[in-house]
């Protein structure tokens, strides 16, 4: 199982340590789930800081495709790792939305990040229209298809696939377990066709739009929930605790 926690656009300096110090002293050390953290990037630092010698692990939000050059305002591969990451979101909606991220671009990060030994927190999910038009697996299948395109990650520990359906961040509403389980299985399948039954098995497919610790643990329990992004809930340690401990239950 996986955790992964983002923070989005919140925190500064101080308060990114307070939430690391929380998350790292709260989470503790569970059998068989990875805990990960994702806070901006100027905050990365000083979260690393704070949780050198725990098992939390961090992530960024994003990065570009390029390793270097005359890019204004952008953050590399290299950048991360020499900052700590051993993750990175990639693709997220709101990236999608409002910056115009496209598969393509996706794609070309993936690469990027692999080859500089970051694993990827791939996003996917459909919006509520392309559900309602019962669309939300020809959208899924596209993004997968175009996102993961020569995408070879060698070990399973480096790609991890999160379906967040668009509806459902953010907003309370949450998907049922069984839309949820749904949609994972397709997602898996779709790995097993692109990487063999075997390494597809063992990606980590993980569920994100409205978690907390209340709808955790019915959602960590279908077959291939294998954990979850968690936006708002991630920003209060405890909260946060409680869903790894809901994880932890199913590892
Ligand atoms: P919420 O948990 O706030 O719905 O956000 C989900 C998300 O977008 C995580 O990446």
């Amino acid at each position: 199982m996986l955790v992964a926690g983002n923070w989005k656009m919140h925190t500064d300096a101080d308060s990114a340590r307070a939430l690391a110090r929380d998350v790292a002293e709260a989470a503790g050390d569970p059998e068989g789930v990875t805990v990960v953290v994702c806070p901006p990037f100027a905050s990365l630092s000083v979260v690393a800081e704070e949780i050198v010698g725990t098992p939390v692990l961090l992530g960024a939000q994003n990065m570009h495709a390029r390793e270097a050059g005359a890019f204004t305002g952008e953050v590399s591969a290299p950048m991360l790792t020499s900052a700590g990451c051993r993750y990175v979101i990639l693709g997220h909606s709101e990236r999608r939305q409002y910056f115009g991220e496209t598969d393509e671009g996706v794609c070309e990060k993936i690469g990027q990040a692999h080859a500089h030994g970051l694993a990827v927190i791939a996003c996917v999910g459909e919006t509520l229209a392309e559900r309602k038009a019962g669309r939300a697996e020809e959208v899924v299948g596209r993004q997968l298809a175009r996102g993961l395109r020569g995408v070879a990650p060698g070990d399973p520990d480096r790609l991890v696939i999160a379906y967040e359906p668009v509806w459902a961040i953010g907003t309370g509403e949450t998907a049922t377990p069984g839309q949820a389980q749904e949609m994972h299985a397709f997602i898996r399948e779709r790995l097993q066709e692109q990487f063999g039954p075997e390494m597809g098995r063992a990606v980590h497919i993980l569920y994100g739009g409205s978690v907390k610790p209340g709808n955790a643990a019915e959602l960590f329990g279908e077959a291939d929930v294998d954990g979850g992004l968690i936006g708002g809930a991630s920003l209060n340690g405890a909260d946060f605790a409680a869903i790894v401990a809901a994880a932890a239950e199913f590892a």
